[in-house]
């Protein structure tokens, strides 16, 4: 009303008519054309007949799958392991971590490079709380004994650098390389006697107090292994240690004896160290749930998050084991026993000390720095709306070569490879793929987080899936970490490419998959039969965000080694200034064929995911991992819980007759997916969006918006959430399973209230997932469907 009264003149109007008539008539021509192209059989739509009722909608589609299968394969020959090389060597050039100037123009290469390549490509930055060292003046350990004034230096804060020239150049090109940290240690220094707490759990911790030695206020020794190290240095500090060093010992990082090291292998020499980050948040710590971009509000300080542990409260920092031996060797105290002793020859494992005490100095602030990440869109021909994503940190500690730049340098040749495809050809995928190259993983998941909070509502709609990679680590065999829906997408292209190991090929395994499947063989974790053994998702990467806030389905594939070599030993040189393209080329990727084919795999999937006419998910394989997990759960709490929850079989008959209903429900939707994508048969366009809706909407079905527990509001999705009860690994169903673990603990520590309030919780995560899976029943309904053919 008001802008008719505004404009006032007569001429507007009238042009608006006549234009609109015209429109009416281009559009009414367009139609009968289209429907004359379309219909060449029907000769009675003459245009002079009655306007006939035109349903564009009743179009049938059906899948091509010769055509996909040839694009596909094109795609795939059109990668270059040389290109990747040439990738690999301009990301790994200098240190490029998180918030720095020289990251920030690693970033703009990649947006450069998406942009030549023919993507529309978009920045992402945000600011979160980032933290340094200082790289002039590193951290320090000191040692002075009983009796003496004089502190000598134990470390000086830095790696050496070792090999041939030519790596040793690679290692020196930039001096920050060298320095050892780990980010969000408290600053400043902390002195006290040294105790040995072998990999620092809480079980260690408990075995020191049994034997009576005294941790208050001491510098406590730890070795990576066993648990995350951010969860050593919590337990170090609720046991009352002042400061915590955290060495690799050559028992998982170079063994069998210490003597083949790098540049021999991929094994850790001693004078190398591991960096890494503390923080035991995702995303800013100072924004928790919204992004962190100006007009946000920051909840938290820096502070508050020191004193409840989410930061660390005191001081700690990276040694060599070169360094670790000379510390065991001084030490006068307790034999450690066979479970707390590594691979450093020559010394006694002790576990105290009372020749002298320690010191140590860290050198580090905070500071809000500028991060970016950089996405790139080929948008979909029939569905741009739909999201298929694919991603890959670019931030490292030092130079990253491996973790995460051979996954940078695939991506970035995947990328144009699939260009090239789409240039050729004039194909394009029916749904958008985006090429997503997120900033500051290292930190605490920062760019990732930080993404799917500010979009979460258009994620929420859009996305159909996530692929990530974040590293290559070995070169034997593909591993994959998935949810459900996507495990088999994964197969599929694993099958499809062929094996890059000259070993495993020896051994007729000839493809990717072969590989896969014989090392991850395990029936005993499998819980969707006749797949591979795939490990569930959880916050190691930057796919945690995505699963268990946005709520999509997400999978991560790496090359890596067989299930059964810890994957400390498989990449040793994790975190160190080793990971240099020199390793590449003469270690583990000699004809880059690994990131070749780790490549391939991820963008066959990409292609199937955002091209198949129907979403690729299979929804079978969820209702099948719903049963059998759930099954295990209930075994679970039958043992452990029966007497706290008394109508537990009762409610647990009850979720058991939901998954049954909803595998039912499964089995229906994914005939209809099978059918289409086989290209056996075709569906209306109407029919084939019904499907994609509620095949693309089924994951957030799980997504419970409080959080699957008090404080926990960032973790939402009810079979796929973090355990804080187990931070290592993906856990399912930890809404129920970890309120029954502390109820155990609180009934152990005869706190009775606070038993009940967990077994509360569980009893309300009990009936909050049955609510989830009766959600993803009633979406997946398919009234009407048979009306739209
Ligand atoms: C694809 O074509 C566009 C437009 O001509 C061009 O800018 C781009 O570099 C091409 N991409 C590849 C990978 O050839
Ligand atoms: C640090 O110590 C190592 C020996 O552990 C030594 O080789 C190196 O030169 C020292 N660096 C500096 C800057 O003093
Ligand atoms: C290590 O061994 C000791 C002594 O045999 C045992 O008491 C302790 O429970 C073991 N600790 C762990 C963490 O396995
Ligand atoms: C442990 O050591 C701290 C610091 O030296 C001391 O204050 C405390 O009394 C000791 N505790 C025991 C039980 O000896
Ligand atoms: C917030 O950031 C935007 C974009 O960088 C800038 O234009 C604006 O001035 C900033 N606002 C404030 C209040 O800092
Ligand atoms: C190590 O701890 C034990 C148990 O408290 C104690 O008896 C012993 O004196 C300590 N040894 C040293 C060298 O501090
Ligand atoms: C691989 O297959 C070939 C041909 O089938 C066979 O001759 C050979 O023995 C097989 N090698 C192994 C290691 O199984
Ligand atoms: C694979 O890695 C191992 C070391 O882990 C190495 O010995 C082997 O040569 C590598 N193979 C290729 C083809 O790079």
């Amino acid at each position: 009303m008001g802008r008719r009264s505004h404009k006032g003149g007569s001429k507007l109007p009238l042009l608006l008519t006549v234009g609109l008539v015209a429109c009416i008539i281009v559009i009414a021509a367009l139609a009968i054309l289209l429907i004359v192209l379309k219909k060449p059989e029907s000769p009675s739509l003459a245009p002079t007949s009655t306007p006939p009722s035109f349903n564009p909608y009743s179009i049938q589609i059906q899948q091509n799958v010769l055509e996909q299968t040839k694009i596909g394969d094109r795609i795939r020959e059109a990668i270059s392991a040389s290109n990747i090389r040439t990738n690999l060597y301009q990301l790994t050039g200098r240190v490029h971590t998180a918030g720095t100037p020289a990251q920030l123009e690693t970033m703009m290469s990649i947006k450069q490079h998406y942009q030549a390549i023919g993507l529309d490509a978009h920045q992402y930055d945000y600011y979160p709380l980032l933290d340094y060292p200082d790289y002039d003046n590193p951290n320090t350990v000191h040692y002075q004994a009983n009796n003496d004034n004089i502190w000598q230096l134990v470390s000086n804060g830095t790696a050496q650098p070792v090999g041939p020239p030519e790596a040793i150049k690679q290692q020196e090109s930039d001096p920050k390389a060298q320095v050892l940290w780990n980010a969000y240690a408290k600053p400043g220094s902390a002195t006290g006697a040294i105790v040995y707490a072998n990999t620092g759990t809480a079980d260690d911790f408990a075995y020191l107090k049994g034997q009576g030695v005294n941790v208050t206020g001491s510098i406590v020794l730890v070795r990576y292994g066993g648990v995350w190290r951010g969860e050593k240095v919590y337990q170090a500090t609720l046991n009352g240690a002042v400061g915590c060093i955290i060495y690799s010992d050559p028992q998982l990082y170079a063994p069998p004896d210490g003597s083949n090291v790098f540049p021999n292998s991929m094994y850790m020499p001693p004078t190398s160290a591991q960096r890494g980050s503390l923080s035991q948040v995702n995303g800013d710590p100072l924004t928790p749930l919204y992004p962190a971009v100006n007009y946000t509000y920051p909840t938290e300080t820096e502070q508050d998050l020191r004193s409840t542990m989410q930061l660390p409260s005191i001081p700690t920092l990276p040694i060599s084991y070169g360094t670790a031996k000379q510390i065991f060797a001084r030490m006068n105290g307790l034999i450690a026993p066979t479970n707390f002793t590594g691979g450093i020859a020559g010394v006694q494992y002790r576990l105290n000390d009372s020749t002298g005490v320690y010191r140590i100095v860290v050198n580090q602030a905070t500071r809000i720095a500028n991060i970016r990440n950089v996405v790139g869109y080929l948008r979909g021909m029939d569905e741009p709306d739909r999201i298929v994503m694919l991603s890959n940190h670019v931030d490292a500690w030092t130079y990253g070569a491996n973790d995460p730049n051979s996954g940078t340098a695939t991506i970035m040749e995947i990328s144009r490879a699939l260009m090239q495809v789409v240039n050729e050809t004039g194909w394009r995928p029916r749904r958008t793929i985006a090429f997503v190259s997120f900033d500051s993983e290292e930190f605490g998941l920062d760019g990732s987080t930080e993404l799917a909070e500010e979009y979460l509502k258009v994620f929420e709609d859009r996305v159909v899936a996530l692929v990530n990679v974040d590293l290559i680590e070995n070169n034997v065999t593909l591993a994959a970490i998935s949810v459900p829906l996507l495990s088999r997408a994964i197969a599929r292209a694993a099958q499809k490419v062929p094996n890059p190991n000259p070993d495993e090929l020896a051994l007729n395994r000839t493809t990717v998959y072969d590989s896969w499947s014989y090392y991850y063989n395990l029936p005993q974790l499998a819980l969707v039969p006749d797949l591979p053994g795939i490990g569930l998702p959880g916050s190691e990467s930057d796919h945690a965000a995505y699963i268990s806030y946005v709520g999509v389905p997400v999978c991560m594939i790496l090359y890596t080694c067989p299930y059964t070599v810890p994957r400390e030993q498989c990449f040793p040189l994790y975190h160190t200034m080793l990971e240099i393209p020199w390793a590449a080329d003469n270690l583990w990727d000699k004809q880059y064929s690994t990131m070749k084919a780790l490549g391939s795999v991820w963008i066959e999937m990409a292609r199937d995911l955002a091209d198949s006419v129907v979403i690729p998910f299979n929804v079978q394989d969820y209702a099948t991992f719903l049963t059998n997990g759930f099954h295990l759960v209930s075994e679970l709490l039958l043992r452990d819980a029966q007497a706290l929850i008394p109508d537990l079989s009762n409610i647990l008959s009850s979720i058991e007759g939901a998954i049954k209903r909803f595998a039912l429900q499964a089995s229906e939707i994914q005939n209809l997916v099978d059918k289409a994508n086989s290209g056996s048969e075709s569906y209306t366009i109407r029919q084939v969006e019904m499907l994609n809706r509620r095949l693309n909407k089924l994951e957030r079905a799980f997504i419970n918006p409080r959080g699957i527990y008090d404080n926990r509001a960032d973790a939402r999705h009810v079979v796929f959430a973090t355990s804080l009860e187990n931070s290592y690994e993906g856990v399912i169903f930890a809404g129920v399973v970890d309120p029954i673990a502390r109820a155990g603990q609180a009934f152990a520590a005869n706190d009775y209230p606070r038993m009940k309030l967990q077994i509360i919780q569980a009893r309300r995560s009990l009936s909050e997932l049955q609510y989830a899976i009766e959600s993803a029943i009633l979406l997946l309904q398919l009234d009407g469907f048979a009306d739209q053919s």
